[in-house]
């Protein structure tokens, strides 16, 4: 996600800038940048990489004034370059424009501004903001605004400076985060309320839908069809720490509840009209699709458990041969990859080494390689031969969660994509599934409201020494996942397997207490696993399942039952993996572990 940060007042902006970007940091990113607004001009500085590069810059070609806006991205559209940097202008260099979310309409709105004459200079889908107000504009830069984003949709914090308007900074809000600051005779504008902190404590977060003129005397705020807005400030009485947090104790927390909106930009633009999805890094074409003998899948950790997931849909949905193995078996075991073979390489930090061997590995067997990964221009985005981002944006927390979430969905939209090209996925069950991917934002938010049933049950199995996770298929996959979660940040030994396993040796260790959590979503399989749930409650076992809300037996059969809402068969992993995710997060804050920082674990295992 980016930062954003803006000035209007009496000191110089740069300083405030930069400071307030600073703050914004944790939240990742890959380049940098400022705009002044000084002496009927707009002044940009900006580069890739870090803020420090940043500051040299500034100190070798200072730019004075005290009206600026700053930025920090987490790119989404084109590479970490200092050209895809923001800020963006138009070709006069009149308008400057920041912006945080994805600008869904991209590409026609691209076509449309070059069929006009414009010249684009960066890959971003931001500089079109800047060429749309330009063109928009008549004299009044907040009607230019309001104009340029009625024809651009998506998800967006968007703050414009203009040449001519050097009194005003205008901003508008819709999904991507924006709050006010109110200082004494200054005024600010940031993405998170961290970066405010220092310069005041009175804030006014921008809703969905409206536009905020800032000017030294003050805010005002209308909504994007017209009118003014009021709205009374908030005092935060947040330590920075916990601002950073979003005012969650803790940033996995925090990510966890973020997995709505991450979802809802991972499908942002992809899912268009009747057509297939739409992926824009991915170019692999019906001759390739069609010809296509096997797909592997390889990851480690919880992305190999999301490749578990992409193995029964691929095979299950597109009839294709699929394998999913750990990357650090994959890499050893002279797997026989052919010339022709897909690898899907998934890493959230696209920087895990054993999944870059494994890739490598692929490849040099003449397989094309696609990446699933969470960071734009990681080593596993640039070496792959096609990629497909997740977008879920920077994950902080050792244990992932809206990543993982990201990748199932990544997966489903690759799964599609193949069908279409492949001709073998009818068009109304393809319409389905793209029905059903839309509303997943919604039912996970309708899971994440009603967390009070996950933590009683943490508070019951806390103290447990052992706890098991069984499923079949696609509930396997998911019961591998919460497994992994509840391992790695409460300690508590933990194991997942196929429902079928356990009565060929686990069910030993099955006695009177032992939680054995169920994942239960899979019609075709749904007796079967209940003669699993069976043999445990016959030992004694504390039976906790995972089930659809208007699941009718359930109810009678385990102690206790995470519900979630229905969806298709096809897509309960990203819904079934949201208790277990709040399961492990509880039972860990019962047995007050350091969350986000798990022991002996890294974010990325960068090394073999
Ligand atoms: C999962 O919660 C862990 N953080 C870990 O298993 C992680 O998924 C694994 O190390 C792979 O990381 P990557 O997705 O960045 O490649």
């Amino acid at each position: 996600m980016c930062g954003i940060m803006g000035y209007i007042g009496e000191r110089a902006a740069i300083p405030v800038l930069l400071d307030g970007l600073s703050r914004l940091e944790y939240r990742g990113y890959d380049s940098a940048g400022v705009a002044v607004a000084h002496d009927g001009t707009v002044h940009v500085r900006k580069a890739a990489g870090k803020l420090s590069r940043l500051r040299e810059i500034l100190e070798r070609d200072p730019v004075p004034g005290n009206v600026g806006i700053g930025h920090t991205r987490w790119a989404t559209h084109g590479q970490p370059t200092d050209t895809n940097a923001h800020p963006h202008t138009d070709e006069s260099g009149r308008f400057v424009v920041i912006h945080n979310g994805i600008i869904e309409n991209f590409l026609p709105l691209r076509e449309e501004l070059a069929s006009r004459g414009h010249r684009l200079s960066s890959d971003t889908d931001t500089e079109l903001l800047a060429h749309l107000i330009e063109e928009e504009y008549r004299g009044d830069l907040v009607e230019a605004t309001r104009r340029a984003v009625r024809r651009a949709s998506g998800a967006y914090a968007l703050v414009v400076l203009c040449a001519q308007e050097p009194h005003r900074i205008v901003a508008v809000r819709m999904i991507s985060p924006l709050v006010v600051g109110f200082g004494q005779g200054e005024m600010l504008l940031a993405s998170d309320i961290p970066a405010l902190l220092p310069y005041t404590r009175d804030v006014l977060v921008v809703n969905d839908g409206e536009l905020v003129v800032l000017t030294r005397e003050g805010v005002q705020l209308e909504s994007l069809e017209g009118g003014t807005v009021s709205r009374s400030r908030m005092h935060v009485t947040w330590t920075a720490e916990q601002a950073e947090r979003g005012g969650f104790p803790h940033f996995m927390l925090k990510e966890i509840y973020e997995q709505p909106r991450a979802l809802q930009e991972t499908l942002m633009g992809r899912l268009d009209g009747d057509g297939p999805v739409v992926l824009e890094d991915v170019h692999l074409d019906a001759a390739f699709a069609r010809a296509l003998n096997k797909i592997w899948i390889t990851g480690c950790g919880t992305a190999y458990h999301a490749g578990l997931v992409g193995r029964y849909l691929f095979e299950r949905v597109l009839h294709l041969p699929t394998e999913a193995d750990y990357a650090h078996e994959l890499r050893y075991r002279d797997p026989l990859v052919r010339a022709g073979d897909l690898v899907v390489a998934i890493s959230q930090s696209g920087e895990t080494a054993d999944t870059l061997a494994a890739a490598r590995l692929c490849r040099s067997r003449g397989a094309r390689v696609l990446a699933v990964t969470n960071v734009v221009g990681s080593t596993l985005s640039r070496e792959a031969d096609d990629v497909l981002y997740t977008r879920a944006g920077p994950e902080i927390a050792v244990a992932s969660t809206k990543a993982y979430l990201t990748m199932l969905v990544g997966q489903v939209l690759l799964m599609l994509y193949l069908g279409s090209l492949r001709g073998n996925l009818r068009a109304d069950r393809a319409r389905q599934l793209v029905e059903e991917l839309a509303v997943l934002p919604r039912k996970v938010q309708e899971i994440l409201n009603h967390p009070a049933p996950v933590e009683a049950l943490a508070r019951e199995v806390a103290d447990s020494e052992h706890v098991y996770f069984i499923g079949r298929g696609l509930d396997y996959a998911v019961a591998m996942e919460g497994s992994l979660k509840l391992k790695e940040i409460s300690y508590v030994h933990s194991e997942a397997m196929p429902a079928g396993e356990l009565k060929h040796g686990t069910l030993a260790l099955v006695t009177p207490g032992t939680p054995v959590v169920v994942v239960l979503t899979q019609a075709h399989v749904y007796e079967k696993t209940v003669s699993g749930l069976q043999e445990v409650k016959a030992r004694g076992a504390r039976v906790v399942a995972v089930a659809y809300e208007d699941d009718p037996e359930i109810g009678k059969l385990a102690d206790r039952v995470l519900r979630i809402p229905r969806t298709d068969d096809l897509l309960s992993p990203v819904l079934a993996a949201v208790p277990l995710q709040l399961l492990a997060y509880w039972v860990a804050r019962e047995r007050g572990h350091d969350i986000d920082q798990p022991r002996n674990l890294a974010k990325s295992v960068t090394v073999e």
